[in-house]
């Protein structure tokens, strides 16, 4: 499988990504887990990313496809298929995308659009938790974790994100509709594009990604 996972933030990429990845053992690509590893490893480009992700910004083009090029060459991902989650998020990085897969002659399976009202998505936001370690998503009402403030999978602490403020997820939400947008615009021309219901529960979106994909 190679499938894109495109949607607000919040509707719920990062959670099918993993149940994805747990369940079919495709490897999930999270351009905005790969920064905030970068972040926590304080590398240069964590610290570049750093300085836009607090503000709800996006990283700049040329290192975000610098990145992901890097990650979708290994040998690995190539084996096993993808998950993209948050990449491509501009025209630019999906006209790259494009090249890359090309180049590697690996066609997509396709594209999920995720979509949800935004009120619903900032409910889902606002109660996000997430692992420090192995990236688990929480939710204090939706998915609280078995002990208070550590992870189910890995006994690690849970946080809440940074970029998880009101005023920043006013910005990121901009963002996507002035952005990311075209991009859904940019698959839904080639006939690639599916759209999911995102506001069932996590095991029906599963489902209706899996039945979009037959
Ligand atoms: P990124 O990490 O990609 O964040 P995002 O797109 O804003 O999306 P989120 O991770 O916030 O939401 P999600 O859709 O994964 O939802 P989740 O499953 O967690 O990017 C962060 C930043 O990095 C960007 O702002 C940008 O600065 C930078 N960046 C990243 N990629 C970039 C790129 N390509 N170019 C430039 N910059 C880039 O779910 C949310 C909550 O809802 C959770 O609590 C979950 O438990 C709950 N939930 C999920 N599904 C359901 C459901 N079906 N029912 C009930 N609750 C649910
Ligand atoms: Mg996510």
């Amino acid at each position: 499988m190679r499938l894109i996972l495109i949607g607000p933030p919040g509707v719920g990429k990062g959670t099918q990504s993993a149940l994805l990845s747990s369940r079919l053992g495709v490897f999930p690509l999270s351009s905005g887990e790969i920064f905030r590893k970068e972040i926590e490893a304080q590398t240069d480009l964590g610290r570049l990313a750093n300085s836009y992700i607090k503000h709800g910004e996006l990283v700049p083009n040329g290192v975000t496809i610098e990145m992901m090029a890097k990650r979708l060459r290994e040998p690995e991902v190539r084996k096993k298929g993808f998950i993209l989650d948050g990449f491509p998020r501009t025209t630019r990085q999906a006209d790259a995308l494009d090249e890359i897969l090309e180049e590697m002659d690996l066609p997509l399976s396709g594209v999920v659009s995720l979509e949800a009202p935004e009120e619903l998505i900032v409910r889902r936001l606002s109660g996000r938790m997430g692992c420090t370690q192995c990236g688990a998503i929480y939710h204090s009402i939706n998915k609280p974790p078995r002990r208070e403030g550590f992870c189910d999978v890995c006994n690690s602490p849970i946080v809440v994100r940074s970029d998880d403020q009101p005023e920043t997820i006013r910005e990121r939400l901009r963002i996507f509709k002035e952005t990311t947008a075209p991009v859904v615009e940019h698959y839904q021309a080639k006939s690639m594009l599916t759209r999911v219901d995102s506001t069932q529960d996590p095991e029906e979106v599963y489902a209706a990604i899996l039945n979009a994909l037959k």
